[in-house]
């Protein structure tokens, strides 16, 4: 079978790795991908919203089946431009149509999606100009910390969690009246505040049926003790301890269930992932958001813990037999370090010379922003390198991830050394 990946981070690395592992596949083609997805297939320099380019790949190539690593393509509609093609239409996109990735594009769609199908979330309504005076009477009746967030895709930035009252009023008209986050925040959700513990469940769904995968926490902020500014993701641990096999058969009921379903009722034609960001309060899920992709650095710990074959899991997903696939996943915990430029996420220079990553050898390094340069491998991106291991429990992992840190080296090269510091004890030996 042959396939072609789109995308180019930590994610599509992992995604590429895992695939080159099977005996099903044929070709493997990663576009853009990076200097560690050459290692696994062959790179293709495509711009991926140019649909057109490529269609002409995929025809010229005898592409069996494209996997969408982002989710820009999958808002901007490339499993629409697919089933749309007489000449594409046969081959699947591992990705939802526009409808579907409008749950990540438009929290106000997810809201009102969450609510018809009753899938448990906070309570929220949403402000426009029209009504923003309604908002803050809105806001008069929550209780502190108050959660504004941009309705469109603000690039992680458009949810703001606030403690007073009035400034979140005043948030609320710079978000709608000078459009604070640009066009994304001319609607805003005001929502209630959830407390408890965060964590990420990933399904793969064929439309039909579904197979949940391996759930992980990520560490967003840039600075040790969740501090500072947030990035893509400084690093995650999979599996999560608190996600107990009571909690997750709550998630599975509660919300798993109720959201496969809801696709179904309201014309999705949904394949593809679903990454649901949750809140475990005492022991209760609450989803806080939908994306409609894997995530990153996510990934580089979910996908490693799957040992049934990756290439046939996509193809059933492909096929809508994905009831019939046997997924089968490594007990152990994965957990991985991401090494991140320095200045990240604010500027910082690119075209460093990375150093030592033939030296490791307790983990799997999973490439992000690098590049290939002649002989070097140099630096492309924010996000460096994330650097994956096993343990049999958190800390053995990342102590293997911590020592792989050290034996990289590019300039500016800086990394959290506390990934896992909330988790760590209460890991558990398997
Ligand atoms: P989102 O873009 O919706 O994932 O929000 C970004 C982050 O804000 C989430 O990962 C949570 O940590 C936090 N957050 C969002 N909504 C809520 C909420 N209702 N209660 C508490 N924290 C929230
Ligand atoms: N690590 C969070 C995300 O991929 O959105």
């Amino acid at each position: 079978m042959n396939i072609l990946l789109l995308g180019s981070g930590g994610r599509e690395h992992a995604l590429a790795w895992k695939l080159a592992q099977s005996d099903k596949l044929g070709n493997l083609y990663i576009a853009p991908g990076n200097a560690g997805t050459s290692a696994c297939g062959e790179n293709l320099a495509l711009d991926i919203s140019n649909f057109d380019a490529i269609k002409n790949e995929v025809l010229s190539r005898s592409v069996d089946l494209v996997i969408v690593g982002p989710e820009a393509p999958l808002v901007e509609g490339i499993s629409d431009y697919f089933a749309n093609d007489s000449n594409l239409k046969s081959v699947p996109v591992i990705g939802p149509k526009k409808v579907g990735a409008t749950l990540e594009g438009s929290k106000q769609f997810a809201k009102e999606f969450m609510f018809r199908h009753g899938v448990p979330t906070a309570k929220y309504q949403s402000f426009n100009k029209s009504n923003l005076h309604e908002g803050y009477a809105f806001l008069g009746t929550l209780q502190p910390p108050y959660v504004l967030k941009a309705d469109g895709l603000a690039a992680g930035k458009g949810v703001l969690i606030l403690d007073d009252l009035e400034e979140a009023k005043t948030e609320l008209r710079s978000m709608i009246a000078d459009k604070k986050f640009g066009e994304a925040s001319e609607n805003v959700v005001v929502e209630e505040f959830l407390k408890g513990i965060e964590l990420s469940v990933f399904v793969l769904t064929d439309g039909e049926s579904y197979k949940i995968l391996p759930s992980a926490k990520d560490y967003k902020r840039i600075g040790e003790g969740d501090t500072g500014l947030n990035t893509g993701g400084m690093g995650a641990i999979s599996p999560v301890p608190f996600a107990d096999s009571n909690f997750m058969q709550k998630v599975e009921e509660q919300v798993v269930k109720p959201t496969i379903e809801g696709f179904k009722k309201d014309g999705f034609d949904y394949k593809g992932f679903v990454f649901i960001g949750l809140m475990n309060d005492n022991g209760n899920p609450s989803v806080v958001e939908y994306n409609v992709r894997m995530g990153d650095p996510e990934t580089e710990v979910v996908i490693p813990r799957i040992k049934s074959d990756l290439v046939e899991m996509f193809r059933a997903c492909g096929k809508g037999t994905l009831a019939g696939y046997h997924l089968e996943i490594d007990e152990r915990t994965a957990a991985t370090v991401m090494l991140v430029s320095g200045g990240y996420p604010k500027s910082y220079e690119k075209g460093k010379v990375i150093k030592g990553i033939d030296s490791v050898t307790q983990s799997t390094p999973f490439h992000a922003g690098t590049a290939e340069q002649g002989a070097d491998i140099v630096t492309s991106g924010g996000r460096v390198l994330a650097l994956t291991s096993f343990g049999n429990t958190i800390k053995e992992a990342l102590d293997k991830s911590f020592i792989s840190a050290e034996l990289v080296d590019f300039e500016g090269k800086y990394y959290r050394a506390d990934i896992g510091f909330d988790l760590v004890n209460e890991s558990t030996v398997v």
